[in-house]
């Protein structure tokens, strides 16, 4: 069974990181803070554990999963006890607060999982069954979701596929939909592209990929599920 360790000299956070995210990412106190389920729950209207109940359903027993960007909550455990002890579950972060953090949470419940310390959007080898990416797109600017999403694409497993779980363009009458454009363009400038770009609109090569998509909350959310064409899935 492979070791849990964190890999690799510690990565450099990204400046889009730096400037909007690491007083959250980079501290311990928020995200003990944050890290409550009921919590997210809360300020989700409950959408963020039927969100991670969507990510663990794409996933089975045995498989080789890669997951970008360390979550709060009970999204990561329900992950790894779905893939089970003769599966793998390696969680990426730059952030090594965030790594470390969730390695204690994880590490004795959950021993096949491997924390890697890189840049999520930089080349790496291996592949994968299921690479799962959580709610991270939209936190990355332009270039940076164009690099990300080819960059999961080229490391799937021949009958492998993508999982995105993100925001998405609600309904024009969606209550919420205006108090989360205001908070996105205060505290998450990149997040309102999710709106107007899908995220097959980043691939070059789009027609080698099946798409499925489905929606949550007055599509508010997403689940983006990508297969090769000709897969078994
Ligand atoms: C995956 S999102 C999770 C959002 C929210 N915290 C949640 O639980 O739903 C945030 C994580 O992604 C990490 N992250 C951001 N940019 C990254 C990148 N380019 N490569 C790897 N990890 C990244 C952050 O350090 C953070 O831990």
């Amino acid at each position: 069974m492979a070791k849990q360790k964190i890999v690799q000299n510690p990565a450099i956070i990204p400046p889009y990181q730096q400037e909007f995210y690491s007083r959250l990412y980079e501290s311990k106190r928020l995200t003990k803070l944050f890290d409550h389920q009921w919590l997210l729950n809360l300020l989700t209207f409950g959408y963020s554990q039927k969100l991670a109940d969507a990510c663990a359903a794409e996933v089975k027993p045995r498989q080789q999963v890669l997951q970008l960007g360390a979550t709060f909550g009970t999204q990561l455990g329900q992950l790894a006890s779905k893939i089970g002890v003769y599966g793998s579950l390696d969680v990426v972060d730059v952030s090594l607060t965030q790594l470390r953090y969730i390695r204690l949470k994880h590490r004795f419940a959950y021993p096949f999982m491997n924390f890697i310390n890189r840049d999520a959007t930089a080349p790496f080898s291996g592949k994968y069954d299921v690479i799962i990416c959580y709610m991270l797109l939209h936190e990355l600017p332009f270039p940076a979701k164009s690099k990300l999403i080819n960059q999961i694409l080229s490391n799937l497993a021949p009958e492998g596929k993508a999982v995105f779980i993100d925001y998405n363009n609600a309904v024009w009458w969606h209550p919420l939909k205006w108090l989360v454009k205001m908070f996105n363009r205060l505290y998450q400038p990149f997040a309102e592209r999710m709106w107007q770009t899908e995220i097959k609109d980043y691939v070059s090569n789009r027609r080698s990929y099946e798409w499925h998509k489905t929606t949550y909350f007055g599509k508010m959310y997403q689940k983006v599920v990508i297969t090769r064409k000709g897969s078994l899935y």
